[in-house]
């Protein structure tokens, strides 16, 4: 079942959106050669904690991090840790905040002095497929247009999406109603309602798109070791154009 939230719970996950995005910036901007993904994880912690918020991903299902952390090849679920981030790496960070009952979920993805250039293209791509989806998140699409979009952004470009870990609703829980598959047909699935809550957020490889878990149960890296990037916000479906949940104001 799809949750639709009312003004008053709309106006909450704005506040929690809006610090899971400030997290997000400070900790984008924090990402450098000779840091650990650890460094990035502490940074997190004491920014959530700070906020009198926390992290919606420690404990979930056992995850030790407060933040994801996933490089190059690791396409998400990277747990923080000694891996030092070097020169040409890129770099996806994925934070989630519990703020007054209310979850914010968002990502990016950070190129590190890349210079290969069908890297940034992939980079370029991913930010373009995120911005495409929320385009056709409006009350009356279905919710496959959304996901036909990343698909669509990502195939045109010569790159593949991943299909083992999809998008979602979120609210007062961070895994919600619907999942939202970043491939897909047009036109099919529920109509999309004003009070809709959904984290949208494709995950782009620059190889094929099989992806496989580590031995650490949680990080997804990509069969073939090429890289992958993802880009995700919560975004709130109304008349018109959806909100953007996670931004910085
Ligand atoms: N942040 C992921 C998502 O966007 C979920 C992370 S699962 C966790 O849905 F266990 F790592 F928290
Ligand atoms: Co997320
Ligand atoms: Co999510």
């Amino acid at each position: 079942m799809i949750i639709v939230k009312t003004a008053e719970e709309l106006d909450a996950m704005r506040a929690s959106g809006r610090l899971a995005a400030d997290v997000l910036a400070s900790v984008a901007r924090s990402v450098r050669p000779g840091v650990t993904t650890h460094e990035l994880d502490e940074l997190a912690e004491r920014l959530i904690r700070a906020s009198g918020a926390k992290s919606a991903f420690l404990g979930y299902r056992g995850y030790p991090g407060h933040i994801c952390v996933s490089v190059n090849e690791e396409v998400v679920h990277g747990i923080p840790g000694p891996r030092v981030i070097q020169l040409g790496d890129i770099v996806s960070i994925d934070v989630g905040v519990e703020y007054h009952g209310f979850v914010g979920d968002t990502a990016t993805t950070v190129m590190v002095g890349v210079a290969d250039p069908d890297v940034m293209r992939l980079v370029a791509t991913g930010q373009q497929a995120l911005i495409a989806a929320i385009e056709k998140a409006r009350a009356g699409q279905r919710l496959s247009d959304v996901s036909h979009a990343i698909e669509q952004t990502a195939v045109t470009a010569g790159f593949a999406v991943v299909r083992d870990f999809v998008g979602h609703g979120v609210g007062r829980r961070l895994h919600e109603d619907p999942q939202i598959p970043n491939f897909g047909p047009p036109g099919h699935g529920p109509k999309l309602r004003p009070g809709m809550t959904l984290a949208i957020e494709p995950m782009l490889n620059q190889g094929g798109s099989e992806v496989e878990v580590l031995g650490d149960g949680w990080t997804v890296v990509t069969r073939d070791r090429k890289p992958s990037v993802h880009f995700e916000h919560s975004i709130a479906v109304r008349d018109g154009a959806a909100v953007v949940l996670t931004c910085v104001e």
